[in-house]
């Protein structure tokens, strides 16, 4: 089975979540992409969306569905949303489309987090995948120096600015053996904004595609 239809599936399942009168939080990336195209199956449940990114509300809207400001709505019901990487603590790596900012608002938000992936996604431990980190634009090279202390590497994503005007370092080679320490430390960093570790508010469902079909697993 293609990758593209492993998402596909994932992304379908989380339909199952979205329960009537729902005020939902929707995630950026081509898994979540997946999501956006089949919701107007369920149009009729939903109360109101808040998107994680100019992107994912650009896609929204030209299905013709109306998208809220989070402060309009308040707590959200349901978030559900992608990841570069997850372990079985729920614990994930998010940010590679460069939405993670606002993807960890919407997450902290949420009663329930449920994120969709395929096999490719799941790992033994964080770290592999580059660890996204927003900064703002002065703080960059202050910031690179920080992780390279922490034996990373960071690497600035060149020709990319955030919703929220800020850039990306993504840092390779990270172990992250303990990531609930390691992204509070990471956020106490002069001139972070947010540091793609979800940890300290971990999905609370994972839904996965592989060859088999969609496995769930709860917190
Ligand atoms: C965007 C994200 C995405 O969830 C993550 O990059 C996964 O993307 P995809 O579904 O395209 O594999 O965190 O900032």
């Amino acid at each position: 089975m293609h990758q593209a239809d492993k998402k596909r599936q994932a992304a379908e399942a989380a339909l199952d979540f979205v329960e009537p009168g729902v005020d939902l939080g929707v995630g950026t990336g081509s898994t979540v992409n997946f999501f956006i195209d089949a919701l107007p199956q369920i149009r009729n449940r939903i109360n109101s969306l808040v998107a994680s990114s100019q992107a994912t509300e650009d896609r929204l809207r030209a299905l013709d569905f109306e998208v809220s400001a989070l402060s309009e709505v308040g707590d959200i019901d349901l978030y559900v949303d992608g990841a570069d990487e997850a372990n079985k603590h729920f614990h994930l790596i998010k940010g590679g489309g460069g939405a993670l900012t606002r993807e960890k608002v919407l997450a902290a938000s949420a009663r329930k987090f449920v994120c969709i992936i395929d096999d490719s996604k799941w790992v033994g431990v964080l770290g592999k995948f580059p660890l996204p980190v927003e900064v703002i634009p002065m703080a960059q090279s202050y910031v690179a120096r920080q992780f390279v202390r922490a034996r990373g590497q960071p690497v600035w994503r060149k020709d990319f600015v955030t919703d929220n005007g800020n850039h990306v370092l993504d840092i390779y080679n990270l172990t992250i053996s303990n990531p609930v320490e390691m992204e509070s430390r990471f956020n106490q960093i002069a001139g972070v904004v947010t540091v793609g570790l979800f940890a300290g508010r971990p999905a609370d469902v994972i839904l996965m595609a592989d060859e088999n079909g969609v496995t769930r697993r709860d917190r």
